[in-house]
């Protein structure tokens, strides 16, 4: 990518699910800043994410998180050339907070207004660059992009900028969804993901199977039955330990068993299924984004598959993985160089598709 080409700085806004950001993007992919305000432990007590609980933490800190965002960059309003904005998919009432902040700033600074797709905004991740960073390799098409988060499952083909073909996503669960249920079974601190792989990293013993849902040929993804394996398989080593009551909690050892076999397993589907997909179409390099990337097993692994393809794999570090603006100013900088701008009646799309 030049980055001349894709312009000035992009206020980027991102609220659609429980990850408060706002960053400042240069030329598409140079990250000035980018502040994420999270609410994990906000959401923690429920073991999941409360809408109207996430809704008005957006209110309250949409606006210290882009004083934030201003602070210390050397820049000002004269040197943006475009707000960006989530428009979907996500929580509706999550979404509208960070839409009409970004619409009021469009509108009182006279800038251009972008609307981008948050799923989009993951596989933009893999063209940032931090500040200091030097120039690394960038992402070529045609490209494989496996996007895997708390909402979305999903394996894409991008022959161009912009230009999505979905060749595969979850039937069911999301595999963050399944990690976040599987670690509640194994009572884990949430988000489960990074508690399941905390535990199985400390696992002693690896003889646990769990089943994989390999869908044929198929570039789908089930992972509803690996959750309804994973209660079963814990009710029976219960069973087998003695355990009664429901507050007697399951052996350290069994756990981390049990939170290996279960890594194990959606790793494997997801690595396998990727693999295959870079080698059907001919990919020049295969992207991963989405909270999940920021497992080490999985980017290990697939790191390892993309090797023995030749191919290079783009992994960005794991806080760009998680949800955050600077993603949506990657993906927006691309739209307002296509041309896109977005009115002021934009609306939330709580179910917008990347592919249409
Ligand atoms: O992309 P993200 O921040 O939010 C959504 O758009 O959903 O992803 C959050 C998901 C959660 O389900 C969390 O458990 C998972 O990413 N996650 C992980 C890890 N870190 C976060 N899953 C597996 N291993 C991790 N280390
Ligand atoms: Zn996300």
């Amino acid at each position: 990518m030049n980055v001349a080409t894709t312009g000035p700085l992009v206020l980027a806004v991102e609220s659609s699910c429980d990850e408060t950001g706002v960053a400042l993007v240069e030329g598409g992919s140079r990250i000035r800043s980018n502040v994420v305000a999270s609410q994990v432990a906000l959401h923690a007590p429920a073991g999941g994410i409360v809408p109207e609980v996430a809704a008005r933490a957006h209110l309250r800190w949409i606006l210290p998180v882009l004083d934030e965002a201003w602070r210390d960059v050397g820049a000002s309003w004269a040197d943006v050339g475009a707000v960006a904005v989530t428009r979907g998919p996500g929580l509706a009432g999550s979404l509208l907070v960070g839409i009409n902040v970004a619409k009021t700033l469009a509108w009182v600074h006279d800038k251009p207004l972008v609307g981008v797709n948050h799923l989009e905004g993951h596989v933009y991740a893999a063209w940032l660059r931090d500040a200091g960073q030097a120039d690394g390799p960038e992402p070529v098409f045609p490209l494989v992009a496996l996007v895997v988060s708390g909402g979305h499952t999903f394996l894409v083909e991008m022959t161009d900028h912009l230009t999505y073909r979905l060749l595969g996503q979850t039937v069911d669960d999301a595999a963050g969804e399944a990690f976040d249920k599987v670690g509640r079974l194994l009572d884990l601190s949430y988000p489960g993901g990074p508690s399941i792989q905390n535990a199985a990293g400390a696992a002693t013993r690896h003889d646990a199977r769990f089943p994989r849902a390999w869908l044929g040929d198929s570039y789908d993804f089930s992972f509803s039955g690996l959750k309804t394996a994973a209660r079963r398989t814990v009710d029976v080593a219960r069973a087998d330990a003695g355990l009664r009551e429901p507050e007697e909690p399951l052996p350290h050892a069994v756990v981390a068993e049990l939170a290996w076999a279960f890594q194990d397993a959606v790793v494997d589907v997801l690595v396998s299924k990727a693999a295959r997909a870079a080698q059907a179409v001919g990919a020049r390099s295969i992207v991963l984004g989405g909270g999940v990337a920021a497992n080490a097993v999985l980017r290990e692994r697939l790191a390892g598959e993309a090797e023995a393809l030749q191919v290079p794999l783009i992994v960005p570090r794991p806080a760009l993985c998680t949800d955050n603006g600077a993603m949506i100013g990657a993906a927006g900088a691309r739209r307002f160089a296509a041309g896109e701008r977005a009115g002021l009646d934009l609306e939330a799309t709580p179910s917008l598709p990347l592919a249409r």
